[in-house]
């Protein structure tokens, strides 16, 4: 049985798998990288430290599965979205890449909507608005604001892409990961010709565009030797995390959602048309299955605003957590469970780091609001954990209004793992939230996307079924549910409340 690397250039660091043809996984590793803010809101990394992390991680995972390299057949590559690599005609890195939690580029995404024609025009060609955190906007900066590189540049490229790129010698990408630059006409599955040449883009400068589970390349002699791998192993397109992810859930047929809770949140569906939120709030992607597409929101600070908590607040926990050898997340949620659903009347808005779906709004900041001198500790934890569920259930709410069916919703993360915040999701949601076999998330689902692609199943889907079950399940508390229902309106209308504030308030501070 052969088996199938996974390799996903992650923010804190690049994780790899090693899968087996059944869906077992044999070995893992992962390789951390520093990241970089040269300025407030900036956020670059050096790609040839998620090289040398792809090259540690692979040789550590494939020991670790204790298998023979050569037993490889197919690679699968995931990344952080959004960023941009930009290569010289000698393919050599030109700049630091610059990320997708980077927020230099406000005046930019403005710009690319004028270009456009405006907000509603830029949403029908490439099926969402600019963001800050997109590809499009960081090419348009560094056009702006470092012509010499500009000038120079002769291929940009996503950070998986990169990789590929260093595997492969091969500049390729794939529909799911090229959907988040803003540059990809979504309906069609190509670059957008015309919006690149309003914003005067060269085609060019953009690399050979794929489905995910396509081969792109094989592993070049050179890499082979770095990687300790044999040469001529076939790599796949790939996904960008999100679908990626969402793959590795056995999100891949319509009906059924993920919920994932980590630093961020994500909320994620399958739909078999192309369904655009003509409000912007949610993205609409390709996703890695073939012909497909997927509707995605995405909660800035989700887990994010609990781990704000347990690094600010939490000092208390997390030293008794080290006297008493746990995690320290444990004693935070079982204080937690001490205050009563809803807070009594206290709310937490988790826009920690701004916001991008519902509100899309890099200016948004947090903020606990209905404080009495009733509340304690208890009601802050648990208020935050409501906040970012609320958060969570503004993108499905979306998601039904665009008529794409719920049937099922599949929880992971960290806010899965917790048995508390799996109810209080299954609560604020007011649905049954269930749990999969599978938990190593987008690298996962690319081993199982160099499976299919590689002809070990039929397709992705077929890769998915075989490999991928519901193991648990968590249904409403009814009385709970009733009064998330009775709050949740609330949560809204503070957003709607102190947004006016938030330009005023980001002026004060020197950003
Ligand atoms: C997706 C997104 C993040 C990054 C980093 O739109 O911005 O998920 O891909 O993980």
């Amino acid at each position: 049985m052969g088996a199938f690397l996974g390799i996903d250039i992650g923010t804190s660091g690049t994780k790899t798998i090693v899968m087996r043809a059944d869906g077992e996984i044999l070995g893992s590793a992962t390789v951390e990288y520093p990241l970089s803010n040269p300025k407030p809101g900036w956020s670059e990394q050096d790609p040839e430290d998620w090289w040398n992390a792809v090259v540690e991680s692979t040789k550590k995972a494939i020991k670790s599965a204790k298998i023979k390299a050569e037993e490889i057949s197919g690679i699968g590559l995931s990344g952080q979205m959004h960023g941009s690599v930009f290569l010289d005609k000698s393919s050599e890195v030109l700049r630091p890449a610059i990320l997708w939690n980077d927020q230099r580029t406000a005046a930019e995404c403005l710009d690319i909507e004028k270009k456009a024609g405006g907000r509603e025009k830029l949403i029908e060609m490439v099926a969402n608005p600019a963001l800050t955190g997109f590809t499009a906007p960081k090419i348009m900066w560094v056009k702006k604001n470092e012509p010499k590189i500009f000038d120079k540049t002769a291929q940009i490229l996503l950070p998986k892409d990169y990789i590929r790129f260093r595997l492969t010698g091969t500049y390729a990408t794939e529909v799911s990961d090229a959907s988040g630059t803003l540059l990809l006409d979504v309906s069609q599955r190509v670059w957008c010709k015309p919006l690149l040449d309003k914003l005067d883009i060269p085609l060019s400068l953009l690399p050979k565009m794929h489905e995910s589970e396509e081969i792109t390349g094989t592993v070049s002699a050179i890499a082979a030797k770095q990687l300790g791998l044999k040469a001529g192993i076939a790599v796949v397109g790939g996904a960008g995390d999100q679908a990626a992810g969402a793959v590795g859930n056995g999100i891949v047929k319509r009906g059924v959602i993920s919920a994932t809770m980590g630093t961020s949140g994500v909320v994620f569906a399958h739909s078999d048309e192309m369904q655009i939120d003509p409000q912007g709030r949610v993205h609409t992607f390709c996703h890695a299955v073939k012909g497909k597409w997927h509707v995605m929101g995405c909660v800035l600070s989700a887990g994010g605003s609990l781990q704000w908590y347990r690094n600010t607040l939490g000092l208390v926990e997390v030293a008794d957590a080290r006297r008493l050898k746990t995690d320290p997340y444990n004693l935070i949620t079982e204080q937690a469970a001490e205050a009563p659903a809803g807070c009594e009347g206290l709310f937490f808005l988790p826009y920690l780091t701004g916001e991008r779906t519902p509100h899309a709004d890099p200016l948004a900041r947090g903020a606990w609001v209905g404080l009495t001198i009733r509340h304690g500790r208890a009601h802050l934890i648990r208020a935050v954990m409501e906040g970012a569920t609320y958060a969570m259930r503004d993108c499905l709410e979306i998601i039904n209004e665009l008529k794409i069916p719920i049937r099922e919703i599949r929880v992971s993360g960290g806010g899965a793992r917790s048995q508390f915040w799996r109810q209080m999701q299954a609560d604020v949601y007011g649905r049954r939230v269930v749990t999969i076999n599978a938990e190593e998330g987008p690298a996962y689902g690319v081993a199982l996307l160099a499976a299919a692609g590689t002809g070990e199943y039929k397709s992705v889907v077929e890769a998915c079924t075989a490999t991928i079950r519901v193991n648990g399940a968590t249904d409403p508390n009814s009385e709970a549910k009733r009064v998330y229902n009775k709050s949740y309106p609330m949560f809204g209308k503070l957003y709607r409340s102190l947004k006016p504030d938030f330009p005023e308030l980001a002026k004060l501070v020197d950003v």
